[in-house]
């Protein structure tokens, strides 16, 4: 995934933010953790969707708020999907037994990392998302 790092994009549309989707979905790897950063309707969700198209899951991604993760196992590597917005710190991450999957051959897509930042693995793919300049477009910060 190094290569995705030290970007900053304009999606202009939503069609651009799956292009970034299916994008990082090629370069994922088992074990790869994905953190994103952003505001409510940013495109977090919207995001994984696209990065779970890429892997060929054939499920309809909804947002994990109040399971706090689901799973996904029909594509390329297994996805967990995680929304950690009503936990509030990584540690309660780790009390739900997320630490198996953060540890896995599975790939984790985390909204609202920031949240449990303490408890992920420095090397994981942060993708910071803003509103852009009209109603469709978005600021992507990849570090
Ligand atoms: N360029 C874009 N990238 C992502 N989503 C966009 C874009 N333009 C418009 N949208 C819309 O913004 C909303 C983002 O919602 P969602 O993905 O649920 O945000 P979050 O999970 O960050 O709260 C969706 O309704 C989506 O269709
Ligand atoms: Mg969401």
């Amino acid at each position: 995934m190094k290569h995705l790092q030290n970007r900053k994009l304009r999606l202009n549309s939503e069609e651009e933010t799956r292009a970034l989707g299916l994008e990082i979905a090629d370069a994922l790897e088992p074990g790869d953790i994905i953190a994103l950063i952003g505001d409510l309707g940013t495109g977090k969700t919207a995001l994984t969707k696209y990065i779970a198209e890429g892997l060929g899951i054939k499920e309809e991604i909804s947002s994990p708020t109040f399971t706090i993760v689901k799973e996904y196992r029909s594509g390329r590597l297994p996805l967990y999907h995680f929304d950690v917005y009503r936990l509030g710190s990584g540690e309660e991450l780790l009390d739900i037994g997320a630490e198996d999957m953060l540890d896995g051959d599975g790939v984790c897509v985390i909204e609202w990392a920031d949240i449990a930042a303490d408890v992920l693995p420095a090397d994981s793919l942060v993708v910071k998302l803003d509103y852009g300049d009209s109603d469709d477009s978005r600021f992507a910060e990849i570090l």
